[in-house]
């Protein structure tokens, strides 16, 4: 399928570069940009600047509909519609700095000064209640053009997990499209509507309202998923308690719902901790105090570290060592990302009490040894088996498939009568097994 409009993808980082390859997959034309000289290399030769699966292969195969280059005004010149998704990272005040989205757009505003024909410019970097309208101004400034009348404004952030952005990019339960006016709302509006595989809610709106539902949304998340963890470490400390039991109970109320419902460990990653944060803080200008926010990132820390800190102090000195293996470093299963992971929480507070920690996960070795310093109390090991060997307690972080196929019998054999914290209940444990396996939100007498 052809289509009128071509794109261009302005940042081709984890978001930008999945996009981009969606929109090929999907027959636009779409030029990439990005000031990294090897991630534009990269999408020349064919390939994913960026480890997120199914990108690569979707750039490969439709090459021919992409190209990328360091140069914003070629990419303006010869598309229709350009999305920013650039780098808003988080300041020491919870806010997000919109830097490089102004970068970016300050560079397009130059080009739209000299180009003569209507352009739509997409936000979807994530960005706070006031942002667009402020950005929207400066471009008017330095462009000369009217928004609305010679260029289109529109913030159409996007709801997706790493690991899995391609699927919820192209399954969307909804599209959220805050306009500067009808006609750059519907355009957006067109796009999504030929490259989705589902029939998602669409839903328009001015820009406040639409930086507000998104940045809210993911707190509302997070407050969901904290309410759930409570309940797990209840049960853990409860007789007979088993957090999934009553979870699945609470979560068949329609007014609840079953998803992200699941008591576990604690929510990190790149978005989650920090929207959060930015959400209570940016309605400050408003005059609101938002302390709900500021109490569930509180009791999330708590339990990225404390509660699950404690649970493995009690295990290894039952089994009398201070040596523990942890499975899992990423924050998540299918990404290296390892920020805001549970894991790294854990090694940092283990360690500085003096435990030795051996590790391995199989795609973020590389990211935990640059956010972890060097110390000694921490191995990396080259494979699961090779992390567990002579251990007797090990935690396991993050549900890798890799680890849900473990043979339980070989385990047994080469560790130290262990006690394991499977935090996911991934491993499949034959009927009959010794293995001592606990679990994240069971209560141990339950076994
Ligand atoms: N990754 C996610 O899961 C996710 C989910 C929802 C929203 N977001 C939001 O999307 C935005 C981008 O996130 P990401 O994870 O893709 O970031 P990223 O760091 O992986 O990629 C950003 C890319 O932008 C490039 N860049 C920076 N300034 C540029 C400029 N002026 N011109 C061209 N390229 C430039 C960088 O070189 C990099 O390749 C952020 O606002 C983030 O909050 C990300």
């Amino acid at each position: 399928m052809t289509h009128n409009k071509k794109l261009s993808i302005i940042g081709l980082g984890k978001l930008g570069s999945t996009m981009a390859a969606c929109f090929i997959h999907k027959g636009y034309e779409v030029i990439g940009v990005d000031i990294n000289q090897d991630f534009v290399d990269a999408v020349n030769r064919g390939h994913s600047p960026i480890y997120e699966p199914c990108v690569d292969d979707l750039i490969n195969v439709n090459k021919n509909l992409i190209q990328a280059t360091t140069e914003i005004e070629f990419a303006i010149f010869h598309t229709d519609v350009s999305f920013i998704i650039v780098p808003t990272p988080s300041m020491g005040s919870g806010l997000f700095s919109t830097k490089y989205v102004e970068s970016a757009t300050i560079e397009i505003a130059k080009v739209l000064s000299k180009k003569e024909k209507y352009h739509v410019i997409v936000i979807t970097s994530t960005i706070l209640p006031g942002d667009t309208e402020r950005i929207g101004k400066d471009i008017e400034k330095i462009s000369g053009k009217k928004i609305g009348k010679d260029f289109g404004l529109v913030y159409n952030p996007d709801f997706i997990a790493l690991g899995r952005i391609v699927h919820d990019f192209l399954n969307p339960d909804m599209i959220l499209i805050g306009e500067s006016d009808e006609k750059a709302g519907s355009i957006v509006q067109q796009i999504h509507e030929t490259i989705v595989d589902n029939e998602p809610e669409i839903y328009r709106m001015n820009w406040y309202n639409a930086e507000l539902a998104k940045v809210s949304l993911n707190s509302y998340c997070t407050l969901k998923l904290t309410f759930a963890n409570i309940i797990a470490e209840i049960c853990e400390k409860m007789p007979g308690g088993d957090a999934e039991i009553v979870l699945r109970a609470i979560g068949s109320d329609s007014r609840i719902g079953n998803k992200y419902f699941r008591g576990s460990l604690a929510w990190g990653g790149t978005c989650f901790p920090r929207d959060n944060r930015a959400f209570a803080k940016s309605v400050e200008q408003f005059g609101i105090r938002n302390t709900y926010s500021e109490t569930t990132d509180r009791i999330n820390d708590y339990h990225k570290t404390d509660r699950i800190c404690n649970l493995l102090i009690e295990y290894l000195e039952m089994k009398n060592t201070n040596e523990l293996a942890i499975l899992g470093l990423a924050y998540k299963e299918d990404t290296p990302i390892v920020e805001e992971a549970v894991s790294l929480s854990v090694i940092k507070k283990l360690t500085e009490m003096g435990y030795k920690i051996t590790v391995y996960d199989p795609a973020a070795m590389e990211e935990a040894k640059k956010e972890l310093s060097q110390n000694d109390l921490i191995t990396y090991a080259f494979s699961e088996y090779d992390c567990v060997k002579n251990k007797s307690v090990c935690f396991i972080a993050t549900p890798w498939n890799s680890f849900k196929s473990l043979d339980i019998e070989q385990i047994l054999k080469i560790m130290d009568s262990p006690i394991i914290l499977d935090a996911w209940k991934i491993l499949s444990v034959p009927e009959n097994s010794k293995i001592d396996i606990r679990y994240i939100g069971k209560n141990i007498n339950n076994k």
